[in-house]
């Protein structure tokens, strides 16, 4: 079965589906991206990230080409017509494709919207139940990563220079601070079983995976700080991992080559993936 994606009010197989090369996606990066998972057929806390696209889009005045409403529908359809069981769907929207390059905002334009799915089993990840190792790379990004803009060069060399170390993700490091994961939040463990991972703010994106699982362990009477920490403290931690739409929750074993605590997944994260995964089959539409 060939592939569907969605483009600009149109299924189409992924191999038609085409935007304008004046599209501002393609020459300003100007738009914005949300992942959610799909699990057995449904979203995974898809009205936390509608709700985030909301307020990327507002951020850069961008106005959406459709209600949330509609935008939940269309993801739906397009999980259905791809038969779509495990995996995620990406969507993008940006200011659209103007007659030429213009840096400041086109008039008249109209929004392009498109969305894909990948096939993925997440809550069977090899890597989940292995653990990943991380190394650390500066921080190089802009100052307003709170927007989930689609102007991810700088998380795309972290991520390359992680592949090549032969690790899973990179965490980006600013002013002795872990800021977070080229693609998502960091979380450590303390030894006095503390759960830390950064406060939101503009240096980090606000995690919808990240949200849930500060939520399930508060309900679960763990002790949670949101507040920065550095390197030297996660090697010293007990646990830690890291979360995302396309990940849940992930154990972290090993930073720049180091081990954190035996090197092997902590029961806590364990715990914290299980109870995650049972509230996104829970709660997913
Ligand atoms: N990335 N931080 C960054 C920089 C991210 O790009 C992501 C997600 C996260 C985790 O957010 P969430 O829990 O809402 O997925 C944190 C997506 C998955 C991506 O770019 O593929």
């Amino acid at each position: 079965m060939d592939q569907i994606a969605y483009v600009n009010g149109s299924f189409v197989p992924l191999a038609e589906a085409k935007v304008s090369i004046l599209d501002r996606g393609f020459l300003f990066a100007d738009g914005i991206y949300e992942v959610a998972a799909v699990l057995d057929g449904r979203l995974v806390d898809n009205a936390s990230h509608l709700a985030r696209l909301k307020r990327s889009v507002g951020e850069i005045s961008l106005a959406l080409p459709e209600t949330l409403e509609r935008i939940a529908e269309i993801q739906k359809e397009l999980v259905a017509r791809n038969q779509l069981v495990n995996g995620m769907i990406y969507l993008e929207v940006t200011r659209g494709a103007d007659k030429g390059r213009d840096f400041a905002f086109p008039k008249g334009t109209t929004p392009t919207l498109i969305m894909f799915t990948t096939v993925k089993d997440i809550v069977n990840a090899p890597s989940a139940k292995a653990g990943i190792g991380v190394i650390t790379v500066p921080d190089i990004r802009w100052s307003r990563r709170d927007i989930k803009s689609v102007a991810l060069l700088a998380q795309v060399l972290a991520k390359q220079a992680a592949a090549e170390a032969g690790a899973g993700e990179a965490w980006m490091i600013e002013d002795g601070k872990v800021t977070e994961g080229g693609s998502s939040s960091a979380f450590i463990l303390t030894r006095d079983d503390v759960l830390v991972t950064r406060q939101n703010g503009s240096e980090i994106l606000p995690g919808c995976t990240r949200k849930a699982v500060v939520a399930l362990a508060e309900e679960r009477q763990l002790r949670v700080e949101e507040r920065a920490f550095s390197v030297e403290e996660a090697l010293a931690a007990k646990e830690a991992f890291i979360t995302s739409a396309t990940l849940f929750v992930q154990p972290v074993i090993s930073i720049d080559g180091k081990t954190i605590a035996n090197g092997k997944p902590g029961p806590m994260t364990n715990r914290l993936r299980e109870i995650y995964v049972d509230f996104a089959r829970a709660t997913a539409v």
